[in-house]
């Protein structure tokens, strides 16, 4: 297995302040890696580490085989980053905010021209490219980002939350191109605070408080998840909700369309508590399923025991 970013307890420190916690992970050629996590989590602290931006404070990391701390200048030869904010000139057009990015990674002639082509060609935005990047909308802007970071035709691609802001139809479209890397060997290391898009990832880390609190592929996180997860369905939805959400044995309770959605430890006889408790409370009819806990889930699940 070929691993195109390795770190080891990797840390950073503004001042007291652990941002970034001892986190270890590798990632393989090939691999869409996601790294999920809320707002304040360490995500872009990582991503920029990674990117050769900003120095660990201990730890150590290669990606494609560079050293993190030592060979910064190389691993930006090999890597696409787009950062959180899509650093794009807005004054200027597609085409020259093109040409910027292309003389940062020292492209001229025919390989900023090739360069260009297969970038406005992969954003679906040529009949764009002579508007100014103010005019466009936020769905075009972003895939102009994703374009300026993969001018130079990089392995590895860096994106740090980059579908924030974008609407759902776009998201859609922007994970599209996504895949499409994938398939092409590209290695992709992209953040998000979407739980339905770390679904389309091959692996993800979560990350809470600058620590790595799980990490595996979607359906491994589901399964091996100790918690269960059981839909109720009934009349009253929003009465019953209120009487159960405070249950000593029920760790979250959450309502979902117009059913609850409950989780509790394992090996809890719920359906025997939940019967008894509604026979007491007068609810008589109601339907009690056992559901395949979502990322979401798992993510709230494992969430409780961290918090900054
Ligand atoms: N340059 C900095 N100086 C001090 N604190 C910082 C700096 N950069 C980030 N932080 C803090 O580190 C934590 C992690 O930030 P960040 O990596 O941006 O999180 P995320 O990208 O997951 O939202 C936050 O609490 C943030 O305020
Ligand atoms: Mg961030």
């Amino acid at each position: 297995m070929e691993h195109v970013v390795e770190i080891q307890r990797l840390t950073k420190k503004f001042g007291d302040f652990t941002a970034v916690d001892n986190i270890s992970l590798s990632v393989e050629k090939g691999e869409i890696f996601g790294f999920l996590g809320p707002n304040g989590a360490g995500k872009t602290t990582t991503i920029k580490m990674l990117c050769g931006i900003m120095m660990p404070t201990s730890g150590e990391g290669r990606v494609s085989g560079y050293d993190i701390i030592s060979e910064q200048e190389r691993i930006k030869n090999v890597i696409g980053y787009m950062s959180q904010r899509f650093s794009l000139y807005e004054d200027l057009t597609v085409m020259e905010n093109l040409e910027f990015f292309g003389s940062i990674y020292g492209l001229e002639g025919f390989r900023l021209k090739e360069g260009i082509d297969r970038v406005l060609d992969m954003a679906g935005i040529g009949e764009r490219k002579n508007e100014l990047v103010k005019r466009l909308p936020g769905g075009i802007k972003q895939r102009l980002a994703l374009g300026g970071a993969i001018l130079h035709n990089p392995p590895i691609l860096f994106l740090d939350e980059p579908t924030s802001g974008v609407d759902p139809l776009m998201r859609r479209n922007f994970w599209e191109i996504i895949y499409r890397f994938s398939e092409e060997g590209r290695t992709i290391f992209v953040t998000t605070h979407y739980m339905d898009e770390a679904e389309h990832c091959d692996r993800i880390a979560l990350i809470i408080a600058g620590e790595i609190i799980a990490l595996d592929s979607p359906d491994a996180l589901k399964k091996n998840f100790n918690h269960v997860v059981y839909s109720i369905s009934t009349d009253n939805f929003l009465d019953v909700f209120e009487k159960i959400r405070h249950l000593d044995f029920i760790v979250e309770a959450a309502i979902f369309g117009t059913d609850i959605h409950i989780m509790c430890e394992e090996n809890i006889p719920v359906k025997k508590k939940l019967s008894s408790f509604f026979r007491e409370h007068g609810v008589s009819s109601y339907a009690l399923n056992r559901i395949m806990p979502s990322l979401e889930d798992v993510f709230v699940g494992n969430a409780r025991r961290f918090s900054r």
